[in-house]
């Protein structure tokens, strides 16, 4: 696995030999693997009792709450990438634990986008790498912007690789790697794919291990989803789930992001549900 992963780092593979450190997965709707060691807990479309009441976010509301989260809380983009990207690498780590996979150290590619969902993505692997996982990163067009900077020498320090160029066959990412972190786009996507991400989001429809969307799937409308993208394993929903998320059918979806002041989950009217004690991230 190492020596594969070490020559889709290097850009020389092309062909890929499925190896065996994999997941002891149950079976997904869609026949990928993944999945939270034990029995399959069935995902449960709308929710449940939790999410009976959950507000849904169209594009312009998760603006806006954004919006006000920065200009009148005042938080930071940092801080709350952070949170961010933390729930996600917790929630990961609850639906796929270390302990169900096969291998001792589970391979996990994250892709990268160019805005805060990316920023996030290079958040969750940093912690994943910490939480035991082996993180590898494709992250192809980098902002010149400081936080991204010091997020990507954070994770080069930690021995994160960053792969300079994408592996396009389906099944040299089913070969090297046991789970993809799909952080590309979030709540800002609009209009026609544009590259290099449709060539990546087409390799991805064709990979059968399972696929972990920050925020969005990639490539789907905010609102009204899309039927012919990437189909994930699993969605974690940031702040609020946003409409697409009713047409997510995978298997786990969490809320994370608990760092929305109540005043502003009254003004939005969000009815988020209570986590779990200190929880950072709750299951729908
Ligand atoms: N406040 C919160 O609730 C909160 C907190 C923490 C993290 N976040 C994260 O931040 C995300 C939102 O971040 P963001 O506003 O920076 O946006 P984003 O959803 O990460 O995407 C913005 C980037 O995507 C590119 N893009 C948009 N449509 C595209 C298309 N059709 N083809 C190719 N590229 C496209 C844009 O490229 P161009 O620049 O070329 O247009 C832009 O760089 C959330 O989804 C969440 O993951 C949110």
């Amino acid at each position: 696995m190492q020596g594969l992963r070490a020559l889709v780092s290097l850009g020389l593979l092309v062909g890929g030999a499925r190896l065996g450190a994999r997941a002891n997965f149950c079976a997904s709707p869609q026949g990928v693997t993944g999945g939270g060691g034990a029995p399959c807990r069935e995902y449960r479309a709308g929710g449940g009792a939790m999410a009976g009441g959950l507000k849904y976010l169209s594009q312009e509301e998760a603006q806006a709450v954004d919006e006000e989260l920065f200009n009148e809380y005042k938080f930071s983009v940092d801080q709350l990438m952070e949170l961010a990207g933390l729930s996600c690498a917790t929630a990961i780590a609850k639906a796929y634990p270390v302990s169900s996979f096969t291998s001792s150290l589970p391979s996990v590619l994250v892709v990268c986008g160019p805005g805060n969902n990316g920023g996030d993505g290079l958040v969750c692997a940093r912690h994943l790498k910490l939480f035991g996982y082996e993180p590898a990163i494709h992250y192809p067009k980098q902002p010149n912007k400081t936080l991204f900077e010091n997020l990507t020498t954070q994770c080069r320090k930690m021995d994160i690789p960053f792969l300079p160029e994408f592996p396009h066959e389906a099944k040299v990412i089913d070969g090297a790697y046991n789970l993809v972190i799909d952080a590309i786009f979030g709540f800002s996507f609009k209009g026609a794919v544009r590259e290099p991400f449709g060539n990546i989001l087409s390799t991805l429809k064709h990979i059968t291990v399972p696929i972990a969307s920050v925020d969005i799937p990639s490539g789907w409308d905010v609102e009204k989803g899309n039927p012919d993208g990437i189909q994930p394993d699993m969605l974690i929903s940031l702040t609020a789930p946003k409409q697409s998320a009713r047409h997510f059918t995978g298997r786990y979806h969490y809320l994370g992001g608990r760092f929305v002041p109540v005043a502003l989950q009254e003004k939005y009217k969000l009815n988020l549900p209570s986590y779990p004690e200190t929880d950072c991230v709750l299951k729908l």
